[in-house]
């Protein structure tokens, strides 16, 4: 009598099914390990698909199959991966969206499972996501999805791998954390209300030019209305004087993710030192 994966590779050999059983060659093959699922631990018992001699054209489907219902088919995987980073998974878009686990991950493909493979990981995910990574900019090959996103759920917002966006770039980010003994109040809040972190046509990840990006939160002029202090020019125009500096008012305002200059100056407080 066969047992375990014979049963069904009794028939599922890699003559009928060419890349069925590269599955031996991945993770869930490793046959040391006690853990390790059989044909049935993923597609259920199938007594009555396998009972059906060869030949015979017309079979039931096996008990769980590509067509299952999502919910089907993940519980299976739960089975053995509903801890480490899939405690979330019920709270996850995706779920809640009808995507499962193998909309992203390739069971049967002989030990490359693309989407954990950072050259490969970004189009799986942009097989679905077309906006976004269109240009990644500085982070282009150097970040991937999953350096920001935890694609099993986090309870964090936008699916973060970290509680908040500003802790999720704070991994690869650490200098603006601060703390800042003169902190820029928008950076410590949310570095998206200035970075686009899927990349845009600005330099420096921008999502607006300075000295616009500036002026959505300070009145254009603002103290500076007249001449910016000892400088005679109106840095709050756009166009005109400041137009001679490339880097408009980060010429002068250098600091502008914190200062930590100790001295209680304007200097410091403005983020010019
Ligand atoms: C007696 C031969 C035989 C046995 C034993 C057998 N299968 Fe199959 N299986 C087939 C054939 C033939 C097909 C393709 C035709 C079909 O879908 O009916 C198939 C199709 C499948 C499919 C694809 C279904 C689909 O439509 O996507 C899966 C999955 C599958 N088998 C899993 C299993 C598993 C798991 C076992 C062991 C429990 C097993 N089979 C045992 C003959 C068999
Ligand atoms: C870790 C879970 C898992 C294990 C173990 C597993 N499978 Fe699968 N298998 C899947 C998933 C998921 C799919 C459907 C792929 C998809 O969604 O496109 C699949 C697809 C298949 C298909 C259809 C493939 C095709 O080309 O149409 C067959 C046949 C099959 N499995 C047989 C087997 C056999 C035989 C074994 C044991 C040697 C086995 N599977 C072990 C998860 C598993
Ligand atoms: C019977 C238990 C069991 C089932 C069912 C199971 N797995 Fe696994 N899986 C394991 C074991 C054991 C490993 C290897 C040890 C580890 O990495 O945790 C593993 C590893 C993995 C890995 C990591 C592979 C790698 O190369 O690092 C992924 C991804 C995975 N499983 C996805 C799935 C998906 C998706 C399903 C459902 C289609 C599934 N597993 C069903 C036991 C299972
Ligand atoms: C939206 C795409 C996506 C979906 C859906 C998805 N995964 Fe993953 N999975 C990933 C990515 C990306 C990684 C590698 C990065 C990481 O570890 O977060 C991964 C890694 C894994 C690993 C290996 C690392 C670890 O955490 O142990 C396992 C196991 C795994 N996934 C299982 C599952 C299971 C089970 C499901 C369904 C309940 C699932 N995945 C659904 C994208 C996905
Ligand atoms: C099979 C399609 C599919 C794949 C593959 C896929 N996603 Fe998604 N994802 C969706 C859908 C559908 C939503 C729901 C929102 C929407 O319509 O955009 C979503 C939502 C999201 C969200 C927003 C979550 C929220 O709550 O705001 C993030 C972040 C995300 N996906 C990241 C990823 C990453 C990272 C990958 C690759 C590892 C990936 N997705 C792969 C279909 C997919
Ligand atoms: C540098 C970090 C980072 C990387 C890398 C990244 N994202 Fe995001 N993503 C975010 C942040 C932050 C948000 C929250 C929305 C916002 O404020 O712009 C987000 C939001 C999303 C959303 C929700 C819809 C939206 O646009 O608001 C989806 C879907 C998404 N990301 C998918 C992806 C995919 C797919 C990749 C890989 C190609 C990716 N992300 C790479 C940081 C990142
Ligand atoms: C996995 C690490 C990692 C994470 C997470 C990360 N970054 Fe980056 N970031 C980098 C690297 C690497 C560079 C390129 C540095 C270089 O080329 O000198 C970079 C560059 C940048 C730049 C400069 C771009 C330019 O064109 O000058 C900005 C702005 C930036 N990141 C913002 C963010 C924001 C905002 C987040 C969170 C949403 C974030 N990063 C998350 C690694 C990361
Ligand atoms: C008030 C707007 C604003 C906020 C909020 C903001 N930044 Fe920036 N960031 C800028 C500007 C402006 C530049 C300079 C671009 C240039 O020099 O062309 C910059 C440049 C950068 C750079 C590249 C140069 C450098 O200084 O290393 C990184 C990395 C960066 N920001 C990360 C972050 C992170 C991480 C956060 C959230 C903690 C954040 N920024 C929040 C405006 C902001
Ligand atoms: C998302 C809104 C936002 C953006 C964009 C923004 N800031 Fe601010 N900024 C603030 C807030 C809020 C404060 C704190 C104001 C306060 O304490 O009265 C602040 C404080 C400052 C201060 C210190 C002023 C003071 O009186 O303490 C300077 C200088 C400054 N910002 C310059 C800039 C520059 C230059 C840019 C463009 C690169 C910029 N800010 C972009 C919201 C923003
Ligand atoms: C030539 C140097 C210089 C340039 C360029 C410059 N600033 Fe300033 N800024 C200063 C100085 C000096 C102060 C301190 C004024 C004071 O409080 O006496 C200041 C103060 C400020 C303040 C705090 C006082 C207030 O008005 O609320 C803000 C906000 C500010 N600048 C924003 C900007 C923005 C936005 C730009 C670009 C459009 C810019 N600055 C360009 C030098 C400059």
């Amino acid at each position: 009598m066969l047992r375990g994966d014979a049963v069904c590779t009794s028939c599922h050999d890699r003559h009928d099914f060419p890349k069925v059983l590269t599955i031996g060659r991945t993770k869930h093959g490793t046959r040391a390990d006690p853990n390790t699922p059989t044909c049935t631990s993923c597609h259920g018992e199938s007594v009555e698909h396998r009972n059906v001699p060869r030949e015979v054209a017309e079979r039931p489907k096996p008990d769980i199959f590509a067509k299952s219902p999502p919910g089907l088919r993940d519980g299976a995987c739960l089975n053995c991966h509903s801890g480490g980073k899939r405690v979330f998974w019920h709270s996850d878009t995706h779920p809640a969206r009808g995507i499962s686990c193998t909309a992203c991950h390739e069971i049967h493909n002989g030990g490359h499972d693309a989407v954990l493979d950072r050259r490969t990981q970004p189009k799986v995910c942009l097989h679905c996501h077309k906006p976004e990574g269109v240009h990644l900019n500085r982070h282009e090959g150097k970040v991937i999805c999953s350096d920001c996103h935890e694609s099993h759920g986090s309870g964090g917002p936008a699916m973060m791998n970290r509680q908040t966006v500003n802790d999720t770039c704070f991994a690869c980010h650490a200098e603006k954390r601060g703390p800042f003994v003169w902190s820029h109040q928008p950076v410590t809040e949310n570095c998206t209300y200035c970075h686009a972190p899927h990349g845009s046509n600005i330099a420096g990840l921008l999502k607006v030019r300075v000295p616009f990006l500036c002026h959505e939160c300070h009145e254009p002029g603002g103290s500076h209305r007249g001449g910016a202090p000892g400088f005679g020019i109106d840095p709050g125009a756009t166009s005109g004087n400041n137009i001679l500096f490339a880097r408009g008012c980060m010429n002068c305002h250098t600091n502008i993710h914190g200062s930590n200059n100790p001295t209680n100056n304007t200097g410091s407080r403005i983020f010019t030192r």
